[in-house]
């Protein structure tokens, strides 16, 4: 099962929490962290690779092939998060780079790891989107995140199709799990204050919804959103 963004917070998380699971997992990382260090010495294999541009990313998935004859499930869950910047120069950075990342790494690797995708006892291999609700309904200053995860969401729906029977697609939608140091203290309070469930979940219930899913033959092109309710209130 491979798992990217496994470096730090919810991708960490999951990475640990399917292994404890008695899934092999394979844990993508770009920087190297002290959480890799603690996934290698719980016997974690781990692999490193910036998805910055399609050859990077073409060349990650031949190594995943030569590496790995067969995978269980991908958990695309490495992203870029930022406010969009007005300059237009900066802007077009973060389009190449959110794209890249939101989007045609999870392509190219779906695409290419297809073939050897296989689920256990009859039923469907698993692909996950980790999206956010932002994709349902955007925060106008972090329009360049936001298009790029609907273009995730999107791909999710449109794979969940064409790689029917034989793996299901699904998106996993985050609220407000980890607030990130982009998050000041008054937008915190603002987006719990827009939270019916008013905290900050954390990445377990991502990891639940994850699990749920895995562990249910029968969905496919589906989002759950993770989010205590924001979805409901979020202005
Ligand atoms: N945290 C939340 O409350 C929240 C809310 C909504 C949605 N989500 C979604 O949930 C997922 C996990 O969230 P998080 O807060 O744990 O994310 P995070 O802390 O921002 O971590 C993102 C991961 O993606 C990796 N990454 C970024 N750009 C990359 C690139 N070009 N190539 C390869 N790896 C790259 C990062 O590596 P580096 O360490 O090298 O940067 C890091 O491991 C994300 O998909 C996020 O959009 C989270």
């Amino acid at each position: 099962m491979l798992v990217t963004g496994a470096n730090r917070r919810i991708g960490f998380h999951l990475a640990k929490r399917l292994q404890q699971d008695g899934y092999t997992v394979l844990a993508h990382y770009r920087t190297p962290t002290d959480e890799i260090q603690v996934l290698n010495d719980l016997g974690i294999e781990t692999i490193q690779a910036d998805f910055s541009d399609s050859d990077a990313i073409l060349s990650f998935v031949s190594g995943l092939k030569e590496r790995c004859q067969s995978f269980r499930a991908l958990i695309h869950n490495a992203s870029s998060f930022d406010k969009t910047a007005d300059d237009l120069s900066v802007a077009a950075q973060q389009y190449q780079q959110f794209f890249t990342t939101h989007m045609m790494a999870p392509y190219l690797i779906n695409k290419g790891l297809q073939p050897l995708l296989h689920g256990e006892n009859g039923n469907p291999a698993d692909i996950i989107h980790i999206t956010d609700i932002n994709v349902e309904n955007p925060t106008p200053d972090f329009d360049i995140y936001g298009t790029t995860k609907a273009g995730l969401h999107n791909m999710m729906l449109v794979l969940a199709k064409k790689f029917a029977p034989t793996i299901k697609v699904n998106a996993v939608a985050p609220g407000p799990v980890l607030f990130t140091d982009k998050h000041s203290i008054d937008v915190q309070k603002q987006m719990l204050s827009e939270t019916p469930l008013a905290k900050e979940g954390g990445a377990e219930p991502v990891y639940l919804a994850v699990r749920s899913l895995l562990d249910n033959p029968f969905i496919t092109g589906a989002s759950i959103p993770v989010d205590g309710g924001r979805r409901l209130s979020k202005r």
